[in-house]
Order: structure tokens, then C-alpha cells, then sequence
């Protein structure tokens, strides 16, 4: 077996001698996943066949397809803090899964999601009313991260499948105006507060919390209502205990979910909340589907492992920095956020899993936007730019608001700007171009290489027949699974993020020289920064 090292080494010196056609333009090069409405046009990838099985041959050398049957069978695949990630658990309706113990994981995964259920119905019914005997009109949503992101960026994509009896809101930021705005039209009798930490220890979360709390009883809630107007999500059901949340009000999660999977999880109460668990569980079918396609297949025809394959080729063998997300659908607006934690929490490691140094790069930075308010700011960049960006466009086929021939112009961007990122223009192209338009030829001769496009920039077209549970459900899992394959081949941990731990340690240390301006253990920049705040406060 050829170790990553080598086996890039390897591939840059035939990349430098491979002459063969790296974009494939007659045949369309397209993979779907069964029974998930995902498919993916590959034929945009400047890559050869031969690099490609290569690619295939590296991953069955290091042992990739049995290192998705231990993610799927539930084994320790965390190994620095000894957990399972067993999100696909969450999201089979349908048979049982087990943990390495031998316990029935499944069990507490069906009686969670019943009592979701039980929850939906009673406040959509009313049944489930606040103090004052008002009905709950709005939900806010407290909680940060994993706990925070997917069920924002899915009840987003899922706008056409609101409910609408029910307002959610989101309270993740520490700061007074996410918390000013969040309350600003609320009644303390018709708001359910609900708390998403698995930690039930995230300083944001709690401390919003704390402030919810407050409001609550400033504006006519009294402590014997908490039990009508608060709800936990965590894997600590004690601190949420000892914080005052009745045992019936908390919802379970497991240490083996962890935070950027845990959408599938009751950290989407929110969202079920918002469009009503049919429509739930129709996203668990959909990344269900998605998983066992990824299981079952093999791999050069398993669409998150080719996905992966690529992602690798461009950052360790053509040195690519960064990848683009750019969702054709004004619902999928906040995607390109919630693929940015999943994959840079999970795949931004230096360190591989025995604890020594990569010697190569790991996760890319993952940005991007809704098209085409991208093509009118940063595209030029992609087209332009010295730096080579790989992109996944993101189009459903059809939309849910037909509005004159929106959507054709839509489409008809989407799938010029990857034309456009391909082929580029020469600089003769481009000076004929000019010519035509009746510039003299000193002007045209000047102009043309700003008007000259490189080219040859990658790009994969995820489309599918429309944005519904289903397909949302298979789409955020194949990015997972994708983040997953990376991760072993760089041979990292995916499911940790003790890069975030510092931070959140140092800033009790800030907060304190803050208080009482004891600066004398600070750094210097830090230290004139905590006092420039400190007369900030002194200042009328
Ligand atoms: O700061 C990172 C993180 O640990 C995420 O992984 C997690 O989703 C988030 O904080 C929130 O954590 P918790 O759910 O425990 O409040």
C-alpha cells in the first residue's frame, strides 16, 4: 500500500508527464445515487481516467470500503474520545441498529421521535398551551453550532413545507442584538423556549438561556410555568435537570451524535416543529437513502466517495485551497454555512489519527453563496482569479414558486457559469471578440488579455427534480459521507474538534482581565485591546 505521501508525490510527477484530454466534453460523464433524486454531472473535472482510477486504486489499498462498514456498524471510529458516530442510526426508519456493546441504539431512537411526534401534535393542536391557558405561537430556538446550524439551514431550504401556526426563531450569537431582535414582538405566554446543547454547557447557549429565563419572568412568567414554556435538547440530561427543565421536557441525544450530525437527532425539534414530522421523518428517508447507497456501493460508483476522490485530487495533487458551494435556490441560502462546519470542524485536523504530523493538506476552506447574487461579487475570482476553486453547483430542476421565466434565466446562469469556468476564452478568442465589437486593433490588442479566461476551472452539477425533504434529507448526507472518505484518507479524525476548545478556554481568562483589569497575564495586544474596551465602558 502506497502511503498518502507518496502516492502524491507520485501523482503530481505523472500529472506534469499525462498529456491525455482532462475534460471529457462529448460524453456526459453523470452518477446518481438510487432512489435518492441526486445526481451528479462529473464531466466538468479536469481529470483524466487514469488519474482517476489511481484514485480508486489508493482508497482500496488503504481499506476504504471496510472503513465505512465500522462507521455504519457503529464502532469507535472517534477514537480521541472513545465514540461511535452513529448518525446514520438516526435516520433508518426502519431496522435496528447496535452499538459495539451489543445494546439496542434504535430503541431510544424510535421513543425520541415518538415523543417529537407527541410534541407536534399537541402544540398544533393546542393542546399544549402557555400560562395565561394562550396557545404557543412562537418557538425560540437557543443553541450554537451543530446545535444551531442544521436545523436553521433545513427548516430554511424547507420554507414550501411550513406549517405555519408555528413562528420559529433562532438565538445562537452572544450578543445583546441577537437577543434584543430575537425578542422584540414576542409575549412571554405564547413563546416555548427551546434549549439545544448536547453539552448543556456552551456558554452562548446558557447564557442565552439565562437571558430567556429572565425576559420570561420580566414579562409575566412565573417560575411554575417554566415546566409550559421550556424544552431541552441534550446529552446531559442532568445539568438540564439541575438547571431547572422538567425531566418531561427533556429530550434525549447520545454522546455517539455528534454536534454537526446531530440535525437527524431531537436537535431537530425545531424543525419538526416547523414542518410537522411527516415531513421529518421524510428527511431521514431521503438521507437514508443516501446511506445506503453509500454503503452498498461500489466504490467508483459511490457518489459521496467520488465526490470525495475529487475534492482530494484538487487539494493535494493540484493544490487546490479552497471549495465552493453555490446553491441555485434562494431556499438553500444558508447551505453553504452549514457544509462549511461539517466539513472545516471536521476535516480541518494537522494531525493524523496515531498523532503525528501530516505531511500534506488536509480539509479546504469551504465558502460560497446563492447563485446568482455570487456571479455579481466573487465569481470573478473563480473565473479570473490566480487561485484554482472547485465548485458544486446545486440546482433543483424545478421550483416551487414558478414566477414568469424566473426560473429558465436561473437555470440557464447556473449552467453557463460552469460552461464559462471550463472553457474560458482565449486571448486571440477574446481579441476577435473585441474586433467584432468594432474596437481598432491597437485597443483590441490591449485589451484582450483582461478579457481572456483561463478555463479548465472544475465543477460538479448536483441537480435534482425539486427541493423536498427527500432530496434535502440525501444531499446533506452525501456531504457528510464525503467528509467522512476525506477524513481516512488523510487518515484524520473527523469526528472530534478540540481545535475549538482554546479559544473557549481563554476567553473565561479575557472576560475576567476585562471585569477587573488585571491585565498582568496577557499578552500585550490582548492587554491594550481588554483595556481600549475598559474605557470604552467608562465613556458616557
Ligand atoms: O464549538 C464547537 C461545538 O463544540 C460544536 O461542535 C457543537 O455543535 C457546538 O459547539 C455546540 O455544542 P453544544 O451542543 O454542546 O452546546
Amino acid at each position: 500500500m502506497d502511503n498518502f505521501e507518496d502516492f502524491i508525490k507520485n501523482s503530481r510527477k505523472s500529472l506534469d508527464e499525462n498529456t491525455e484530454e482532462k475534460f471529457n466534453k462529448k460524453i456526459p460523464n453523470i452518477l446518481n445515487a438510487k432512489n435518492t433524486g441526486i445526481n451528479v454531472d462529473i464531466t466538468k473535472n479536469s481529470i483524466s481516467d487514469i488519474e482517476f482510477e489511481k484514485l480508486i486504486k489508493f482508497v482500496n489499498s488503504i481499506g476504504l470500503s471496510e472503513k465505512i462498514s465500522e462507521l455504519a456498524a457503529g464502532k469507535e471510529v472517534n477514537r480521541t474520545e472513545h465514540r461511535a458516530a452513529n448518525h446514520m442510526a438516526l435516520r433508518d426508519l426502519e431496522s435496528i441498529h447496535y452499538d459495539e456493546e451489543g445494546a439496542n441504539i434504535s430503541k431510544d431512537v424510535f421513543s425520541v421521535l415518538k415523543k417529537m411526534e407527541k410534541m407536534c401534535w399537541q402544540l398544533n393542536l393546542n393542546l399544549w398551551r402557555g400560562f395565561n391557558n394562550k396557545p404557543i405561537i412562537d418557538i425560540v430556538s437557543i443553541g450554537i453550532g451543530g446545535s444551531h446550524l442544521g436545523p436553521k439551514m433545513a427548516a430554511d431550504s424547507l420554507r414550501p413545507y411550513w406549517h405555519d401556526t408555528l413562528r420559529c426563531h433562532y438565538l445562537s450569537n452572544i450578543d445583546g442584538s441577537n437577543f434584543t431582535e430575537t425578542m422584540r414582538d414576542l409575549d412571554a405566554d405564547t413563546t416555548l423556549f427551546i434549549i439545544q446543547s448536547k453539552s448543556f454547557s456552551t456558554q452562548e447557549t446558557i447564557r442565552n438561556a439565562d437571558a430567556c429565563r429572565e425576559w420570561f419572568y420580566a414579562n409575566g412568567g412565573q417560575e411554575s410555568d417554566i415546566k409550559r414554556h421550556f424544552l431541552a435538547v441534550t446529552c446531559n440530561v442532568e445539568r438540564a435537570e439541575a438547571y431547572g427543565i422538567d425531566p418531561d421536557n427533556i429530550y434525549p441525544v447520545w454522546d455517539w451524535v455528534g454536534g454537526r450530525y446531530s440535525l437527524w437527532s431531537a436537535m431537530g425539534l425545531p424543525l419538526a416543529l416547523t414542518i410537522g414530522m411527516e415531513n421529518f421523518k421524510a428527511l431521514l428517508r431521503g438521507a437514508w437513502a443516501m446511506d445506503q447507497h453509500f454503503i452498498e456501493s461500489p466504490l467508483d460508483s459511490n457518489l459521496p466517495v467520488i465526490l470525495a476522490l475529487l475534492g482530494v485530487y484538487y487539494r493535494n495533487i493540484v493544490g487546490a485551497q479552497t471549495h465552493v458551494i453555490l446553491p441555485y435556490d434562494h431556499y438553500l441560502s444558508a447551505l453553504p454555512a452549514h457544509l462549511q462546519q461539517l466539513d472545516m470542524e471536521s476535516n480541518g485536523k494537522s494531525v493524523t489519527q496515531e498523532g503525528n504530523p501530516v505531511g500534506y493538506a488536509t480539509g479546504p476552506v469551504i465558502w460560497g453563496g446563492v447563485g446568482s447574487n455570487g456571479q455579481h461579487a466573487y465569481h470573478q475570482l473563480l473565473h479570473q482569479g490566480t487561485d484554482l476553486c472547485p465548485c458544486d453547483f446545486i440546482l433543483p430542476l424545478k421550483t416551487h414558486n414558478p414566477v414568469d421565466n424566473f426560473h429558465s434565466i436561473l437555470v440557464a446562469n447556473c449552467l453557463s457559469q460552469s460552461q464559462a469556468l471550463m472553457r474560458g476564452r482565449s486571448e486571440a478568442e477574446a481579441y476577435e471578440l473585441l474586433i467584432d465589437q468594432g474596437r481598432s486593433e491597437v485597443e483590441a490588442k490591449r485589451l484582450a488579455p483582461h478579457h481572456s479566461i483561463p478555463g479548465n476551472r472544475p465543477s460538479n452539477t448536483i441537480y435534482f427534480e425539486k427541493l423536498t425533504p427527500e432530496t434535502l434529507g440525501a444531499l446533506i448526507a452525501m456531504y457528510e459521507h464525503k467528509v467522512f472518505v476525506q477524513g481516512v484518507i488523510w487518515g484524520i479524525n473527523s469526528f472530534d474538534q478540540w481545535g475549538v476548545e482554546l479559544g473557549k478556554s481563554l476567553s473565561k481568562d479575557v472576560l475576567k482581565s476585562m471585569e477587573t483589569g488585571d491585565t498582568d497575564k496577557l499578552d500585550a495586544s490582548t492587554a491594550h485591546l481588554v483595556s481600549m474596551y475598559r474605557d470604552a465602558q467608562n465613556r458616557a
